[in-house]
């Protein structure tokens, strides 16, 4: 079975990117994945300060939520990074999550996390789209140097409320169906064998 895990880098629960990380997890279990959605708000993510204990088969060093999601990160087959733009780049709260993310950059846990699928949801205020660029430029350098395949990505401009991005059909219709082909694209690449 595919798993898929839904990362939520809004502080609000019922905010746009909720909606939207939701509706790809909605369309990613009609196609028969296992779900299970992650708020980064409600856990403590420490700032990575480089120690590289990660690097010698250990445990990450800080006493925080991250060595528990490090395990639910590695039977994802599925990651969906949901964030809106603040100040034209990501939250805090993704920024901390994606810093953590060297504990992958070493060969013994490069394999955990090398050829995993991602999925991108970013909403933002502004109508102009260029507002999201330095966001999806980041993700696609990280999910690059990684070697994760990125499978998807929806944007959506000129949202401010929480909720306003569920008026929206041709949104709400685009995230259900990338749920749908992000599992189908992970099944026929057989992704979910390298599930550890
Ligand atoms: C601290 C902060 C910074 C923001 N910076 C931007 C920005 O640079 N560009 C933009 O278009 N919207 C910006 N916004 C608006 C949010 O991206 C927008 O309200 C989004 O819909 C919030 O998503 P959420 O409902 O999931 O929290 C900012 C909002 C906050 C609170």
């Amino acid at each position: 079975m595919v798993n898929i895990l839904g990362v939520v880098g809004s502080p609000r629960k019922k905010g746009n990117t909720s909606l939207v990380v939701r509706q790809v997890l909605k369309g990613a279990e009609e196609k028969g994945a296992s779900q299970r959605i992650l708020f980064l708000g409600d856990v403590i993510i420490r700032e990575c300060d480089g120690c590289h204990r990660c690097w010698k088969g250990k445990e990450c060093s800080k006493v925080d939520d991250m060595n528990r999601i490090y395990q639910i990160i590695n039977k994802s087959n599925i990651i969906v990074f949901g964030t809106p733009v603040y100040w034209y780049g990501p939250t805090a709260l993704m920024k901390a999550f994606i810093d953590r993310f060297v504990y992958f950059n070493c060969p013994e846990n490069r394999k955990k996390i090398r050829e995993k699928s991602a999925v991108l949801v970013i909403p933002f205020e502004e109508e102009n789209p260029a507002a999201a660029d330095l966001v999806v430029s980041f993700f696609e350098k990280s999910l690059h140097y990684l070697e994760m395949k990125l499978a998807g990505k929806i944007c959506i401009p000129g949202v401010t409320k929480p909720g306003e991005a569920g008026k929206n059909k041709a949104i709400m219709d685009k995230a259900y169906m990338l749920g749908c082909e992000a599992v189908q694209k992970a099944d026929s690449k057989g992704n979910i064998r390298n599930v550890l």
